[in-house]
């Protein structure tokens, strides 16, 4: 794995990811995307079956318009969601993207027992090279009732077909040297037989 050239080591990729939710407007180059795909493509696969498919948007307005669909339907939907949670959620300045130049959904057309397995697998992985490649990425669960409804998905060019399952915004941190991973409760262990 390479950070600007450099190599950066899978356990250093691991304990070193984190949600970036704040990025500079620069378009990460096609050959950087394709190396995310490429990473993805090699998660696991039940049965060897390489569900996953990935839209890559960069249309700007097609990303707000995903955001405003989103936010209405949390908004309409809103049972089961703290009320200060979904206040932050739905305030006009929000964007469910972050502004984030890419969104990378991975989600398939071939659902099945283990797809959405699959695809979160390839998720992670495209999650981890974009860490060591110096990009910042993050998922954004909030986003899929809108990327999963059949309005936008015919205003977005999706095949009706796709079912979105991660979706994944990238892009360049705006303040890397601040970024830090988040703490975690050590392992639980249930069982050691
Ligand atoms: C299934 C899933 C859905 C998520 N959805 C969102 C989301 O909609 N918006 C967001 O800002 N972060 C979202 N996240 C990111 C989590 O908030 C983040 O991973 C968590 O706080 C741990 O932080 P870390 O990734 O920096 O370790 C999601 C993460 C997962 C795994």
């Amino acid at each position: 794995m390479t950070v600007s050239g450099r190599e950066m080591s899978l356990r250093d990729a691991v304990a070193g990811r984190c949600a970036v939710r704040d990025f500079v407007a620069q378009m990460p180059d096609d050959a950087l995307l394709d190396r995310l795909l490429q990473a993805a493509v090699r998660a696991p696969t039940a049965m060897h079956e390489e569900p996953w498919r990935f839209a890559v948007i960069r249309d700007r307005n097609l990303l707000n318009r995903i955001s405003e669909r989103a936010k209405a339907l949390i908004a309409a939907r809103a049972e089961g969601v703290p009320p200060d949670a979904a206040a932050t959620f739905t305030a006009k300045e929000f964007h469910v993207f972050y502004n984030a130049p890419v969104l990378i959904v991975v989600g398939t057309e071939a659902p099945g027992r283990f797809a959405d397995a699959d695809c979160w697998l390839a998720a992670e992985n495209l999650m981890l090279a974009a860490h060591a490649e110096g990009l910042g990425s993050c998922v954004i669960g909030l986003a899929l009732d809108a990327l999963n409804d059949a309005d936008v998905k015919r205003a977005a060019g999706l095949p009706a077909g796709f079912t979105a399952v991660a979706p994944v915004i990238v892009g360049v941190p705006a303040h890397p040297a601040a970024l830090r991973p988040t703490p975690r409760k050590p392992p639980q262990v249930v069982l050691r037989a």
